[in-house]
């Protein structure tokens, strides 16, 4: 076991394993603690990751890297093991039962976070919601499919400029159909949550989301809805957050 952890320790140490990182220093310092790399390099090996490509977005929690994957595009999303804001992550967990009875330790915490946002994707994916396609998570990795086109990224909502009313239709028919048929309640709903892909809305940063049975579930709903509706009204598409809130409620 221990000349095992010193042959990874010396492999990831080597420059051969961080040249398939396209990352510069700084980037690799701020997300790639040992056990990140660690966990990295053991996925990568699992699921035949050719290449890490440059990071899409780099947040406070989480940073996100475009990676080939049998030379197709993927999506890897790292929660920083440092960085997750633990005091605000506990409510979404306690109350939604799946997960209520996992360790609390801080590293597992982050490695219940990858999973609980691979277990939500995975739930909207069998009920016809568009969102990426889980792949795989491992400790504090999560693998997806990646939206976009070979150019770039796919936008976010806010930053899109085609059609919306189509958009909206969309968004407000997935909502009901997350929450009655996947039966979750996405709680962090916005305009920045939403990527746009080949005209459709796609709901994306779903770790948060909880079971419709969790005791705030209500609250996020409404939450959500707002959020929902104060976008599409300042961009001239009426929206009553309390007829979409009983639209989305209604069998
Ligand atoms: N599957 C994907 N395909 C393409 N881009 C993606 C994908 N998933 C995430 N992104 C991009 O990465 C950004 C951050 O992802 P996400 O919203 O899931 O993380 P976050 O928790 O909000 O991160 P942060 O801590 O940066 O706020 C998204 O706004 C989007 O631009
Ligand atoms: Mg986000």
């Amino acid at each position: 076991m221990d000349s095992e952890k010193s042959a990874l320790k010396t492999l990831i140490e080597s420059g051969e394993f961080l040249n398939r990182l396209n990352v510069d220093r700084k980037t690799s310092d701020l997300v790639f603690d040992e056990r990140t790399l660690k966990a990295l390099y053991e996925m990568m090996g699992k699921q035949s990751i050719d290449y890490i490509d440059f990071p899409i977005s780099s947040g406070k929690e989480s940073v996100v890297f475009k990676a080939y994957r049998n030379k197709k595009p993927v999506v890897v999303k790292i929660y920083k093991m440092s960085t997750l804001r633990f005091s605000n992550i506990g409510k979404y967990i306690e109350g939604d039962y799946r997960f209520h009875k996992e360790s609390r330790s801080r590293s597992k915490l982050v490695y219940l976070w990858a999973k609980k946002e691979f277990t939500n994707l995975h739930e909207l994916q069998k009920s016809g919601v568009h969102c990426p396609k889980p792949i795989a998570f491992h400790k504090n990795l999560l693998l997806m499919s990646y939206l976009g086109d070979q150019r770039k990224p796919a936008v976010s909502l806010r930053e899109y400029h085609g059609d919306l009313q189509p958009i909206f239709s969309q968004v407000i028919e997935e909502m009901k159909m997350m929450y009655r048929d996947s039966k979750i309640v996405h709680a962090d709903l916005s305009e920045y949550n939403i990527l746009i892909h080949r005209k459709k809305a796609y709901f994306i940063d779903v770790a948060q989301g909880v079971t419709t049975e969790h005791r705030m579930a209500g609250f996020f709903l409404e939450r959500d809805v707002a959020n929902i509706c104060r976008f599409f009204s300042r961009r001239d598409i009426p929206c009553d957050p309390e007829k979409v809130l009983s639209y989305i409620i209604s069998g």
